[in-house]
């Protein structure tokens, strides 16, 4: 099992745990709040309430319908406090109803075979006429007899039920907390909300269970049922509201006059609703509702400032209302619930979860413009000294001489070494299979043409766009370009409208070699995905003009064609063949595309990586039988010299497709089990002096925390991609100064990989996991995040503008995880915004 697979596994199983747990408890809290009442009924003679409205019903037998509703699996069924209308009371609704003097007998049957009644009895049965409550009691008798002779065997049966609910409630508690645990162990940040806030909530309640509840429930559920006292006093006669008519007008039928007498069992022989008993559980409930929360709805993590306090504050809070409130049913009895209240409650709570989602639904609405940075927006400085916690909160203080991203262009104005023009228009195009995709393609092919220019050379790139009704621009992706040629519209430029163009210069820096690609950041989750895309190949400044190798870049990506998911090598979605003579050398230039990160093995031959993002990587060793994983954005050169046999480059869930190069293009391979180790870049190929590294000093250190949970952005429901708790463009803006080592630190604890790509620089690897890396230097430009992660990062702010920074699945872009790494003296003056037609995502 890998590591992120695992990591995804836990949380996925703790959201079930979680939800299954706030279940168990919400409903073990209200049945263990419908037990009978300890003292004998001391409301009888109700203090605080109009008689109308207080009711007796909490002799046994009155209760025995609700006995029945664990069993029936409905914890609205309660019929002590009236939970639910529907089930449970028709027997008691209808004995109401009958007379006093032919009613008597017909009552006390009723009232016995409740029950059974209740199990059968469909919504709407309840309040009709005393012939119907005759009838329900002779029908009940069978089935509720027993029950109704003998009561306490239904306390019992409830009470084991409850014990029951209880301790499994209490296992799925101990097993969230294990699973917060086990997610801490990953990084304290993962499991630390479990294991600190969530866990405290319910566990210390859970030992209040223990201690008062679980004895009380033990006793009921082992006591013999005491026999009725046969000179028992009826309540009727004793009772003065109990033959009063206005309890029919109870809003649920009323109850109140035929129970049997409260003296027919010793009070004291129940012991229930006390507080102590009913009070744990109830906190448990509200400690598992919190750990819902947390767990799905509003993950936080260290160090919890502000968010650990409002939490326990609201279950201190509610907690203390409960106590309140049991005590106040201690002394008064239950009371009747009041529909009229009930329904006004629920229409309030409706109201106010609905003005909550409408109020955050606007205020995620993005401004119709948008700037880079300026006064107002937020901004981050980073910190010179906590790498782990958070990013020292700053004021966007205008430099003393402000650069315009108009300023930062390619400074030769020479004629160029390279020029191409690259041509965006609507093209449809035919996958191997047939498939048919209306694709978006530069110079009327997907993926583009392919430009391949020199370390060193001056290229000059003109992006025309005949798109019929969308604005364009083209970004070098993993190329160290002026900012001013970043191709980022609403950042470094402005959209290129249909029929419009832009021209891009910049020279290759020394060292900016290797496979890179370029494509659309207009709306480039869209954009992308259609096809506006190419391989951008830099090779370095000494390599011979001709070699003698077998070059293939593979662009892997995903193809919407009728409305389907097409996995691809560039348009082959079927298997292709490739015949190369034996002993030559052959070099594949993997790039990803699609959103999603891609897993593919290599069979047939052992392989080296030779270089990651273009950039090569030091001493490189002889692989096989691993599965490689890249995410969006990333590159590997692969390189291997050709065997006798065939061999077969295949991308798991696409097993049918592939690349298969043999001597003479036949043959066959079966590709590796997909369970065969994972490459780890972090210990891969020879150590080597770098200009820094994990032990020096910081410049700054920004650290970003990847989650994930449903939310609005920008006016709709979906699920967010967070950076730190928020969503662009809420999210602080990374400033740093130009000539400063920053540090970035990334920690996913969110359920998918991702891959955070900064524009301009190349960042070097650090530490994965804490530890430091053990092989080549390893230079990115795109950080594959994997769920569970945690990398550091770092690079020589030595490229001055103003950067976007984004997670390359487009999709998680697209919905909030993007932010810009701003230079302290760089101004840009293009916006972003529903009014403007600049929309780099
Ligand atoms: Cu390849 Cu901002 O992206
Ligand atoms: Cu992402």
């Amino acid at each position: 099992m890998y590591r992120a697979d695992l990591f995804e596994g836990l949380l996925n199983i703790d959201v079930v745990l979680s939800l299954a747990a706030l279940l168990a408890w919400w409903w073990a809290a209200r049945a263990a709040s419908r037990f009978p009442h300890p003292t004998p009924a001391p409301w009888a003679d109700p203090i605080d309430d109009p008689p109308a409205r207080e009711t007796p019903d909490e002799r046994p037998a009155h209760d025995a319908p609700t006995l029945g509703s664990p069993a029936d699996g409905d914890p609205g069924n309660g019929g002590t406090t009236g939970g639910d209308p529907t089930g449970g009371h028709p027997a008691r609704g209808d004995a109401a109803d009958g007379s006093p003097t032919s009613g008597h007998p017909a009552r006390r049957d009723a009232a016995g075979e409740g029950p059974a009644r209740s199990g059968a009895a469909g919504p709407g049965v309840g309040g009709v006429s005393a012939g119907e409550a005759g009838r329900g009691a002779v029908g009940g008798k069978p089935a509720g007899g027993r029950a109704g002779r003998d009561p306490g065997r239904r306390v019992r049966i409830r009470a084991r039920i409850l014990l029951g609910v209880l301790a499994a409630g209490t296992l799925l508690l101990v097993a969230r907390t294990v699973i917060g645990a086990l997610l801490a162990g990953f990084g304290w940040e993962f499991g630390a909300d479990r294991v600190v806030v969530a866990a405290p909530l319910v566990l210390l309640p859970a030992v209040a269970v223990a201690c008062w509840t679980v004895p009380r429930l033990w006793r009921l559920s082992s006591r013999r049922s005491p026999s009725p006292p046969p000179e028992a006093p009826l309540p009727e006669a004793s009772h003065p509201e109990a033959s009063r008519p206005e309890a029919g007008a109870l809003p649920d039928g009323g109850l109140a006059p035929k129970a049997p007498p409260a003296g027919t069992f010793p009070a004291r022989a129940w012991p229930s609703r006390e507080p102590k008993m009913v009070w744990p559980v109830q906190v448990t409930a509200v400690g598992a509702v919190a750990g819902f929360v947390l767990a799905f709805l509003w993950p936080i993590s260290p160090p919890f400032t502000g968010e650990a306090l409002i939490v326990f504050t609201a279950h201190g809070l509610t907690s203390a209302l409960l106590w309140n409130r049991l005590g106040r049913r201690a002394r008064t009895g239950p009371v009747r619930p009041r529909w009229g209240r009930r329904a006004l409650a629920a229409a309030l709570v409706v109201a106010v979860v609905g003005g909550c989602a409408r109020l955050s639904a606007e205020a995620s609405e993005h401004p119709p413009v948008m700037t880079m940075h300026g006064p107002g927006l937020p901004t981050a400085h980073g910190s010179a000294h906590s790498p782990l916690f958070g990013n020292a909160p700053g004021s966007a203080t205008p430099a003393e001489d402000p650069v315009s991203v108009t300023e930062l262009t390619e400074p030769d104005t020479g004629p160029p070494d390279r020029r191409f023009t690259l041509v965006a228009r609507e093209q449809r195009v035919r996958l191997a299979s047939g498939a048919v995709v209306e694709a978006w393609a530069f110079n009327g092919s997907v993926p583009g043409p392919e430009l391949r220019v020199r370390e060193g050379d001056l290229v000059e790139i003109t992006v025309v766009n005949r798109l019929s009704a969308a604005e364009v621009s083209v970004h070098w992706h993993g190329v160290d370009v002026p900012n001013a040629a970043d191709g980022v519209p609403g950042v470094t430029q402005d959209a290129v409208p249909p029929g419009g163009r832009f021209t891009y210069r910049f020279r290759i820096k020394p060292g900016d070699i290797g496979t890179h690609w370029y494509h659309s950041h207009q709306s480039a989750s869209e954009q992308v995905g259609r096809g506006l895309f190419g391989p951008l190949i830099i090779e370095p400044a000494g390599a011979p003009e001709r070699e003698d190798v077998t070059e293939r870049t593979v662009m892997m990506h995903t193809w919407q064609s009728q409305g389907r998911d097409r996995r691809a090598f560039g348009l082959a979605d079927r298997l292709e063949r490739l015949a190369v003579p034996a002993g030559r050398k052959v070099r594949l230039r993997v790039v990803i595309t699609s959103p999603t990160p891609r897993f593919f093995t290599i069979d047939g031959t052992s392989f080296m990586i030779t270089a990651v993002d273009g950039n090569p990587i030091n001493g490189p060793s002889a692989l096989s039988g691993v599965r490689l994983m890249l995410g969006a954005g990333g590159r590997y050169d692969i390189e291997f010299t050709m065997p006798d046999g065939p061999v077969r480059l295949t991308e798991a869930y696409a097993l049918d497709s592939g690349l298969l190069m043999s001597p003479d293009g036949g043959g066959e391979v079966t590709p590796t089990t997909w369970s065969s180790p994972e490459f780890d870049i972090s210990r891969y190929g020879t150590p080597a002096a770098t200009p820094f590294d994990h032990t020096s000093r910081f410049d700054r250190t920004f650290s970003f925390k990847f989650d994930n949970r449903p939310g609005f952005y920008d006016g709709s429901f979906t699920l967010l991609w967070m950076i730190n708790g928020h969503v662009y463009p809420d999210i602080p803006t990374p400033v740093v100064r130009e000539g400063e080592l920053i540090r970035l630190r990334f920690a996913n604890r969110s359920r998918l990989d991702h891959p955070m790509h900064v524009h301009g620089h190349r960042m070097l690897l650090l530490t994965r996991n804490g530890r430091p890396l053990s092989g080549s230097p390893i230079w990115r430009d795109t950080v594959d995040v994997q769920q569970g992660e945690i990398w550091e990062v770092g690079f020589r702010a030595d490229n001055p503008g103003a950067w976007m920074d984004h997670c390359h699945n487009l999709l998680h872009a697209r919905a909030g995880q993007m932010m810009h790494l701003m230079y302290d003296n760089v101004e840009s003056p293009y916006k972003t915004g529903g009014s403007t037609s600049n929309h780099p995502l």
